[in-house]
This record gives C-alpha cells, sequence and structure tokens, in this order.
C-alpha cells in the first residue's frame, strides 16, 4: 500500500471514529430539543385561587389563555369561584387525595398563602405527572439571601424552591418575582399612602426604587411563562408594573387629588427593630413592617431591575402609572376585572 492510500484509510477511520463518538452526543441533543418543544401545556391547574390574589389569576386565565383552568381548593373551604369553572377538591393532608386531584393537570400553579403546605402538593404534582410547578412566590425577591435575612418567614418560600431544585428530573419549575401587588397594595395602604385619611408614611426618605406590579398583569405574566415553558424552566421570572419610588407615587397622588398629603418619615431600622422583636415574641403582626422595611428601605432590595426583568421576553404590554393609581386609590384593581 502506497503510503498516499496509507494516509487516505487513516483519515477515513479517524473520520468515522469521530462520528461514532458524536453521533450519541447528537441524538441526545436531538432527543432533548425535540421533548423540550413539545412540552404541551393544556391543563392548568390554580390552587387556593379565592385569596388577595387568585380571583384576577382565575380572570386572566379565563379570559385571556388558551388553556382548560380548575381550581383547587381544601375540603373544608368556603371560597366561591365563578360558575363555569370546575372546582376540585382535595385533603391536603393525604398524597393520595391531592394526586387523584391533579390527575391530568399539565401546570399547577400554587397561590396559597402558607408555604408549608406546598411541599406535599409538589409530591401529588409529581405523582399525578404534572410538568410545571409555580410555587406561591409572587412578592419580594426570596433568591436574594439579603431579604430572606431581613424577612426570616421567607425562609418557608426558599425552602419550597429547594425542594423543587431536588426534584428537576421529575417536574420542572418558574418562581414568579413581582415586588408588591401595586394596584392592591395602593387599596389597602401596603405602599405607605392612605387615600381615606390622605396621609403618607415614607421610608427612610421614601428614595428608594421598587418594582411593583398590578395584580391582572401577575395574571398575564404566569400565561406567558407557561406559553414559554422552555425559556422559563427552573428560573425565577421577574415581572413588574413599573419601577418607581414612595417619593413619585405620593407626587402622582397629590397631582390626581388636588391636595397636599400629610407626610410622616420613618427609618427602616425601626421598621426591622420593632417588626423582629414582635415576631420573636410570635406576634405575626410585626410581618408588615419587616416587608415595607425590605421593599421601601434604603438598601433597595425590591429593584427587580438589577435581576433583569422578563416583561419584554414575555410580551407583556405597559400599563398606564396613573390609571393603576386612580383604581387603587378608588379600592379597585386595574385592568379588567
Ligand atoms: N407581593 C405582595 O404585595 C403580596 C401581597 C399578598 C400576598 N402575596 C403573596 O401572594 C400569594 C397568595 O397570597 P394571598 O394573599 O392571595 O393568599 P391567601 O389569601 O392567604 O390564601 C390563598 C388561598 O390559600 C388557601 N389556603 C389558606 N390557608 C391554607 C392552608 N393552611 N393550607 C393550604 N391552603 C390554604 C385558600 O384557598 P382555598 O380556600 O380555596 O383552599 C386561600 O384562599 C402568597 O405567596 C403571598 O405571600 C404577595
Amino acid at each position: 500500500m502506497s503510503s498516499r492510500n496509507a494516509e487516505q484509510q487513516q483519515f477515513r477511520f479517524k473520520y468515522l471514529l469521530y462520528l461514532a463518538a458524536a453521533l450519541p452526543v447528537l441524538f441526545f441533543l436531538f432527543k432533548n430539543y425535540y421533548t423540550d418543544n413539545t412540552m404541551a401545556i393544556k391543563n392548568v391547574v390554580l390552587v387556593g385561587a379565592g385569596g388577595n390574589l387568585g380571583p384576577s389569576i382565575l380572570h386572566a386565565f379565563l379570559k385571556h389563555s388558551p388553556y382548560n383552568v380548575s381550581v383547587l381548593s381544601r375540603q373544608e373551604s368556603t371560597s366561591t369561584f365563578p360558575s363555569e369553572v370546575k372546582v376540585l377538591k382535595a385533603d391536603y393532608t393525604s398524597i393520595d387525595s391531592l394526586t387523584t386531584a391533579l390527575k391530568g393537570q399539565d401546570a399547577v400553579i400554587s397561590l396559597v398563602g402558607r408555604p408549608d403546605a406546598q411541599q406535599i402538593l409538589v409530591d401529588a404534582s409529581i405523582a399525578a405527572g404534572v410538568q410545571r410547578f409555580i410555587p406561591s412566590e409572587f412578592g419580594s425577591n426570596t433568591a436574594d439571601p439579603a431579604v430572606v435575612a431581613k424577612v426570616p418567614i421567607f425562609k418557608g418560600k426558599v425552602g419550597v424552591i429547594e425542594y423543587l431544585q431536588t426534584k428537576e428530573k421529575e417536574i420542572s419549575w418558574s418562581g414568579v418575582i413581582t415586588g408588591p401587588f401595586f394596584d392592591w397594595g395602593l387599596k389597602v395602604g401596603f405602599l405607605g399612602l392612605n387615600a381615606g385619611t390622605k396621609t403618607a408614611t415614607l421610608i427612610d426618605g421614601g428614595k428608594a426604587r421598587f418594582s411593583g406590579t398590578n395584580l391582572h398583569q401577575i395574571g398575564l405574566a404566569l400565561i406567558k411563562v407557561l406559553e414559554k415553558a422552555e425559556e422559563t424552566k427552573n428560573k425565577y421570572i421577574y415581572v413588574s408594573s413599573f419601577e418607581t419610588t414612595q417619593n413619585d407615587l405620593l407626587a402622582e397622588v397629590e397631582k390626581i387629588t388636588g391636595e397636599k398629603w400629610t407626610v410622616t418619615q420613618v427609618k427602616s431600622a425601626d421598621l426591622f427593630k420593632e417588626g423582629g422583636e414582635k415576631l420573636a415574641k410570635g406576634d405575626f403582626s410585626g410581618i408588615p413592617a419587616l416587608l415595607q422595611g425590605n421593599i421601601f428601605g434604603e438598601e433597595e432590595l425590591s429593584d427587580s431591575t438589577v435581576q433583569g426583568l422578563w416583561n419584554e421576553k414575555l410580551g407583556l404590554e405597559k400599563e398606564s402609572f396613573e390609571e393603576s393609581i386612580k383604581a387603587g386609590l378608588a379600592g379597585k384593581l386595574y385592568g379588567d376585572h
């Protein structure tokens, strides 16, 4: 054999060897690509949809999503839902009861107020073959240890995500971080503004930039998170309606009402002290002070632009700042409720 032939044979052999090595990789990539792009979500169940957030999410799904939406509610619950919605009932202490209720569902959105009720929901979702679990986040950035250090009750929410992370081979998750509910926060006074008394409580001078989201926008964001199931898989998703400060809010509110409001200045350090002391004694009335210190405090721990907003990637439309404030001040929610 000539040396040229030997070289050619060696080349062909090497080529075949590379091809043989690459085939399993190509097969794996193709299989993953194919599986990922066929994550077809059709049936969605909202768990705990009768609270503060749930009705807006349910309304958004019924009106704006292509999904078959059901609600899961505790056996002993007195929550009521629109007549067109299928209501599933289960015993939340029984994995069998929950698994039976969740059979046939592709995505579970947990809106339960108590995180300790969620681990069994995750287990039942896995047993029922659910593809995506959205835990009850919907607030501060619990992925940031500085936030959790200030508000220890968030450890429960972190625990649920950590549990989901150990189960990623069986179920995927998305944690939706919204900052404070914007219209709802104005309605109930959580943003520091009280429409009834025309008073404002500003924290650390009202200068901290924070992200806040209207309830309807959270519903739309959840629909998009499921529509883009592959992109949003096993991640925290940050969304907002607006980035603002308490000072900007107060200026807008005074413009809308045409009146000067009475302002009280407080320090976040005092809120953390007062809230922490109450909580240490088992008094849960200390929680709002901790939450407000965390959101409106000078450390700006609730500005989601730092982590990067998903609004554009999800195709969320812009909302009117002025109309959202008007709705909140009138005790209403923004959007088509
Ligand atoms: N960012 C903010 O400003 C803000 C404000 C409020 C809440 N949040 C967050 O939003 C999420 C939903 O809050 P929410 O105020 O709507 O909740 P919620 O009203 O306290 O509870 C929601 C639902 O959970 C179910 N539930 C109640 N107790 C339960 C228990 N022990 N075990 C299992 N389920 C129970 C009930 O549904 P059924 O009766 O149908 O069973 C209830 O309607 C939470 O993660 C909360 O932390 C954020």
